[in-house]
């Protein structure tokens, strides 16, 4: 198996990061939950598995034994003009930790999921629990997929042990990426009300998956099919239609099949 599946050495994490306190859990309900009700500035939650783990959309997320679940509480003092790029720049810093580790092939699906060649490898769960500027960033990211959530997720969907085992099969550390992942969301939150959308640009698209690309998705109750354009400063995907209009949406279930064509 090219992964360990021990519990984490959560020792090895909080020795090497500067954060609030670090909650490690077993089980939880959800990582996120637990941060809304219970986090402060700076906190990380962590759970072996979840038992209500949640995904976009109201959707149920799936975190069997070992999955990497956890969230960050993130405390934000001002809301600036790019406040909506904090899901897609939550995305652009998981895929830079990704490569620290060595994985290769992955990229961002506007605006929150992680894919590595066409199958969802991660998400994330941007929520506040009031006006203060307080943000509870959840990720979610498969480490190994027993057959059975495999069976229940009605989509492509890879994990890292997968990668490992179809690329170079070296054997990962959890707590390294971890390390890499809270320092790249760290520096990117600490940086945020500096940022500049034409460096921010300049990133998002060395990640994006669906630029160029021609795409299919239902909004409000209307087929739309168009080639993704760019996104604009408000972090919607523009989309130019056959009829020549270009016109932006703040959100949209884009699907991928296998190969990473669009439904
Ligand atoms: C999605 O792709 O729909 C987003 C998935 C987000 C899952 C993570 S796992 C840690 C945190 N806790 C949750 O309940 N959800 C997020």
């Amino acid at each position: 198996m090219p992964t360990n599946h021990k519990p984490l050495d959560i020792n090895k994490i909080s020795n090497s990061i500067n954060c609030g306190n670090i909650h490690y859990f077993d089980s939880v309900n959800s990582t996120n939950t637990w941060l809304l009700e219970n986090g402060k500035c700076g906190d990380i939650c962590i759970s072996e598995t979840q038992t209500s783990g949640r995904g976009r959309r109201g959707n149920i997320w799936e975190s069997p034994q070992g999955n990497i679940s956890f969230s960050l509480c993130y405390c934000f003092t001002e809301i600036t003009e790019y406040w909506s790029l904090l899901g897609l720049m939550t995305g652009i810093a998981i895929a830079e930790a990704l490569q620290d580790i060595g994985i290769a092939g992955h990229g961002v699906k506007w605006p929150n999921d992680i894919y590595w060649q066409g199958k969802k490898l991660g998400g994330i769960l941007l929520e506040t629990s009031d006006q203060s500027g307080k943000v509870v960033i959840g990720i979610g990211l498969n480490v190994l997929l027993p057959i059975k959530t495999h069976e229940k997720i009605g989509q492509e969907i890879t994990s890292l042990t997968e990668i490992m085992t179809l690329t170079n099969n070296s054997i990962f550390s959890k707590e390294t990426l971890f390390i890499h992942l809270i320092e790249h969301l760290q520096i990117k939150f600490r940086n945020f009300h500096n940022l500049k959308f034409s460096e921010f640009i300049k990133s998002w698209e060395k990640w994006d998956i669906l630029q160029g690309r021609t795409v299919t998705f239902n909004h409000q109750n209307r087929k739309i099919t168009g080639k993704v354009i760019k996104i604009d400063t408000q972090g919607r995907l523009g989309i130019l239609q056959n009829s020549g209009i270009l016109d932006f949406y703040t959100s949209a279930d884009i699907k991928l099949r296998k190969n990473g064509d669009s439904e």
